[in-house]
């Protein structure tokens, strides 16, 4: 007999170094264990426990639980008693995930492969996601109400001579395709940068939208932005959503007034200010967007030009050394920390926003952990959702389309 204490050992190595499916299927089957799911994982479950141990199998979750050293008493534990199921693709942090679990709705399988994103994701959710969605076996995608994903942005230029979504053969947008095709959901939410609307002239989009509605969605597609979403910053999204019957009415959305940075600061905390020169402006105003530019930084102003690597942001992205107040909005929060923004005017003085609250201006509940690296913690926030907005979105789908 195989002491537990040597099976934990075992499985923790695993758990420590894996980038393999393996704690994927079981912990899928894990969550999935009471609603007939997981048949889809149970097999590959059962092969990587026996491949750990021989005399381990699975048990049902109770004993199972007490066995994995892996943290089932998470913060986003998945509801018990559910209204609707859907997937979280490229999941990053779970910035669908948090909204959707709320209004009562059962992940069924997601897909990350980063691994410092999956880590976080599994102390969150106490679920590992699967990892590269090109090499996925779709048999192992249960069927799902809802199919979310705030893929990457990629190029792609259309043929014109192919049917369907063979046109974006190549692309992350068309692994979605595929499962879409096998699994037919009711809804398909995406997600994806305000860049998708201008690229290759407005043709990636339409494409996208073309190759929905040939898999018979109605499909219909907004810019939105977090800050008319109660949070302090402008994060301009573009949402496309398809239904099999109907079009997603955005005009039904909720929103809420513009809000200011100030009230979402940490207080109390130890802050770095910026120690090196600096300029406020004497003249400065609260732009359209609800953002007040107040001063910048003196070193290296960029000049004219567009630095390599970020034709695709904002204007605001390339002005990093732009100094915004905390009485109005933050600017769209980027994924690298080395970026030069976070940089705030509060109190009479420039300093850096605190990790702390850039998951605030991004709806992130306190509860929420995060990664124990402060550059990932960054670059993970910077790539995720705005919470309150994906809520209010799934919101309406729930009401509108289910
Ligand atoms: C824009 S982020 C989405 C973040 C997510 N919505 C959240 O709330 O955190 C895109 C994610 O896709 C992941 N990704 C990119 N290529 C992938 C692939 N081939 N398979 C699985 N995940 C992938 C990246 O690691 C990244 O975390």
């Amino acid at each position: 007999m195989v002491k537990y204490s040597t099976v934990k050992k075992r499985l923790k190595i695993e758990v420590e170094r894996t980038t393999a499916n393996g704690l994927a299927h079981l912990t899928h089957y894990f969550q999935n264990h009471v609603n007939g799911v997981s048949q889809h994982y149970i097999k590959p479950a059962t092969e990587y426990l026996s491949q750990l141990s021989d005399e381990l199998q699975l048990v049902e979750e109770p004993q199972m639980q007490q066995l994995l050293p892996m943290k089932f008493d998470v913060p986003f534990p998945p509801p018990t008693e559910y209204d609707f199921t859907f997937l979280d693709l490229f999941a990053g942090i779970g910035g669908f995930r948090i909204p959707l679990q709320e209004l009562k709705g059962k992940c069924v399988f997601t897909s990350e492969f980063n691994y410092q994103a999956q880590r976080t994701y599994e102390h969150n959710f106490g679920e590992v996601p699967f990892g590269d969605i090109t090499k996925l076996d779709l048999n192992i995608v249960p069927k799902h109400d809802i199919l979310t994903a705030g893929f990457p942005c990629q190029p792609f230029s259309i043929s014109g001579k192919m049917k369907g979504f063979e046109d974006t053969r190549g692309t992350l947008i068309y692994n979605v395709f595929q499962i879409i095709e096998k699994r037919q959901p009711k809804v398909v939410f995406l997600e994806n940068v305000k860049h998708l609307i201008h690229h290759d002239k407005g043709n990636t989009l339409k494409t996208i939208v073309k190759d929905l509605e040939a898999l018979d969605y109605k499909v219909s597609w907004k810019l939105l932005n977090a800050s008319d979403f109660g949070v302090p910053q402008n994060r301009e999204r573009v949402i496309i959503i398809g239904h099999k019957d109907i079009k997603f009415d955005f005009t039904k959305l909720k929103t809420k007034p513009k809000t200011n940075l100030k009230r979402i600061l940490d207080k109390d905390v130890k802050f770095e200010y910026l120690d090196e020169p600096y300029t406020i402006l004497d003249d400065y105003r609260i732009q359209e967007s609800g953002l007040i530019f107040i001063g910048h930084r003196n070193k290296s102003i960029r000049i004219a030009g567009v630095r390599p690597g970020t034709e695709h942001l904002s204007r605001v992205h390339k002005q990093p050394n732009r100094i915004y107040s905390s009485e109005g909005l933050h600017p769209a929060l980027p994924s690298q920390e080395s970026s030069g923004r976070f940089w705030i005017y509060d109190e009479g003085k420039v300093r850096k926003l605190t990790i702390n609250e850039c998951y605030k201006i991004m709806g992130f509940p306190e509860k929420f952990i995060k990664n124990s690296s402060l550059s990932d913690s960054y670059r993970q926030i910077g790539n995720s959702v705005c919470v309150p907005m994906i809520k209010e979105i799934a919101t309406q789908i729930k009401a509108q389309l289910l």
